[in-house]
């Protein structure tokens, strides 16, 4: 294992220390003093025009960043996760969702710890796109022999917040009349709520789990099996016998998974399940078999659309240099952020509504990835990692938490997101409504960055005390992300952009953003508690005090 560096002991955070003692932020001198600022801070990534001009950066703060990327390598890192050595180290597997993205036919072929890694790759690819062909043509029958007019996908965290934020994000691409839902939540009103209004006879649930262990999806995966048999049964379409049963199970249940022998177990038909592997980490799978609802309902070839997009970022963080590497530069400005003026929290800012489940999205991604204590080989963290991103769409978000953006004691960095070309083109009589809202993102973006001064505020007649409430500091730093329009290739980069966001961060900071360690022992103690719950005094008495008046509190309140 190589061990990791610390970043604090480079020269180059000794550079951005040393800058951070004098920096004066000050957007509207650097625009106005640099007229070429908008365009040397602005680079093009695939379809993606990434505006960094915004941020609190100076040339010669980007320039040591670029060194302390350089210093802490990486891109050797980077070229050591496409490579398939084993950067998760707590887990001692390769990193290779990247490998998800290749196009067929590749060349070199990747072959990872004797793994054709391309040729499995495309082997489940084509055996999910010829598989959602068939639910999309109507070959594929419930048991009954009526056509999917719903998927219900069963999964969580890494098994559910890609699948659904996509889907959301390209609802307008769903053309084959089928409709998809997703149950995480093991509060069954999840389950309960998401198929009330279903037909078990024109339903397929997908099990989607990489471990095939996680207590949520397994419990829903049987609720959501008892439902169908009895809804079934009750329209006397099976019978109560085990041969109905199975029957029924094998028309309207496939699974996504790692562990097929656990698919298996639970009764669904290995011919039926569509695999990934290891290296493959949960939060980073939904361009895998794990995209199996997108391929249904938006069809094999938007998804491979998607898959493509991916590609192309992966292909520009390989070859571009650090200087002009979107992730990695959007990457080193958090670390700026994060490590060097304190902030605690990154906004994600989507002016799109159809992208309002990004954020959630990008919570696992980075927090699960880059909330992290120690290095990759044991070494406690010198200095903070992971932070907070958290976001909603705008213009809803105006109107909610930008008060704290604009005027808060906070520094919190934030990237907007907006498309050129709206996918419902709506007219407000004369007027083009996206127009509006994209004036809103423009708006937004200028006000944080330039403010406005108390003269500018008394300028306009106001007086006294309301000066300075009514005045906006500025320099409060933007990404603005653009692109033509939300297209499935898109969104692939956008997604990709992230991925390699958080692996710069991670590899900066010397911490594995391949483990999740810090979920386990919750599932661990879930599982402890459960009897507890359920009665078993024994069980309650070993809890300790605060836990104890919990239970009891349950206890005394449950109606049962
Ligand atoms: O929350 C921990 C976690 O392991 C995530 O990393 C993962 O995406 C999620 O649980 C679901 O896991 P699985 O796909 O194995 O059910």
């Amino acid at each position: 294992m190589t061990a990791s560096i610390d970043p604090t002991a480079t020269s180059a955070w000794a550079e951005l220390s040393a800058l951070r003692e004098t920096f004066a932020p000050d957007l509207r001198s650097w625009f106005a003093e640099d007229p070429d600022r908008a365009e040397r801070f602005a680079l093009p990534l695939a379809d993606l025009h990434v505006d960094l001009s915004k941020n609190l950066v100076t040339d010669e703060i980007a320039s040591a960043l670029v060194r302390l990327a350089e210093q802490t390598g990486v891109a050797e890192r980077y070229a050591a996760m496409l490579a398939g050595e084993h950067i998760n180290t707590t887990e001692d597997r390769a990193v290779l969702h990247t490998a998800l993205r290749r196009p067929a036919g590749a060349s070199p072929a990747l072959v990872v710890d004797g793994q054709q890694v391309d040729a499995d790759v495309q082997s489940v690819l084509e055996s999910l796109s010829a598989f959602a062909e068939r639910v999309r043509s109507g070959e594929w029958l419930g048991v009954t022999g009526k056509r999917v007019t719903h998927v219900v996908n069963i999964g969580i965290g890494g098994s559910d917040l890609g699948p659904v934020m996509v889907s959301e994000a390209l609802a307008p691409y769903a053309d084959a009349g089928i409709e998809a839902r997703f149950v995480s939540n093991i509060d069954p009103t999840d389950l309960a709520q998401k198929t009330a209004d279903l037909d078990p006879a024109t339903t397929l649930f997908i099990v989607a789990s990489k471990t095939f262990t996680t207590l949520e999806t397994l419990t829903n995966a049987r609720l959501a099996r008892a439902w169908l048999w009895e809804g079934l049964a009750a329209a006397g379409a099976i019978g109560q016998d085990d041969a109905s049963r199975t029957g029924a199970v094998a028309h309207h249940f496939v699974a996504v998974s790692t562990a097929l022998d656990r698919v298996a177990e639970f009764g669904i038909d290995p011919d039926n399940a569509f695999g990934f592997w290891d290296w493959v980490g949960g939060r980073y799978s939904v361009d895998s078999a794990i995209g199996l609802p997108l391929a249904i309902t938006l069809g094999p070839e938007r998804f491979r659309e998607m898959l493509a997009g991916f590609h192309a970022v992966d292909e520009h963080v390989r070859t571009e240099p650090l200087e002009r590497n979107v992730p990695v530069m959007m990457g080193l400005l958090n670390v700026w952020y994060v490590n060097f003026l304190g902030a605690q929290s990154h906004a994600v800012l989507p002016y799109a509504q159809q992208l309002h489940r990004f954020p959630a999205y990008l919570q696992q991604l980075t927090m699960e990835s880059n909330g992290k204590s120690v290095r990759w080989d044991g070494a406690p963290v010198s200095t903070d990692t992971g932070e907070v991103f958290w976001g909603e769409p705008g213009t809803n978000g105006q109107h909610a938490f930008y008060q704290l953006i604009h005027q808060g004691t906070r520094l919190i960095p934030a990237d907007f997101i907006a498309f050129a070309n709206p996918a419902y083109p709506l007219r407000d009589g004369d007027r083009d409504v996206h127009g509006l809202f994209l004036a809103n993102f423009l708006a937004q973006t200028k006000a944080l960055a330039f403010g406005k001064t108390a003269a500018e505020v008394e300028a306009e007649g106001t007086t006294g005390p309301l000066v300075a409430a009514r005045t906006f500091a500025g320099n409060r730093p933007t990404t603005s992300i653009f692109a033509p329009s939300l297209t499935p290739a898109v969104l692939g980069q956008l997604i990709a952009l992230y991925e390699h966001i958080t692996f710069t961060q991670g590899a900066v900071w010397g911490v594995n953003s391949f483990d999740q360690w810090g979920v386990e022992l919750g599932k661990q103690l879930a599982l402890q508690i459960a009897p507890a719950v359920e009665g078993d005094e024994a069980a309650a008495e070993a809890q300790d005090p605060s836990t104890r008046a919990l239970l009891a509190y349950y206890h005394a309140h449950r109606a049962v």
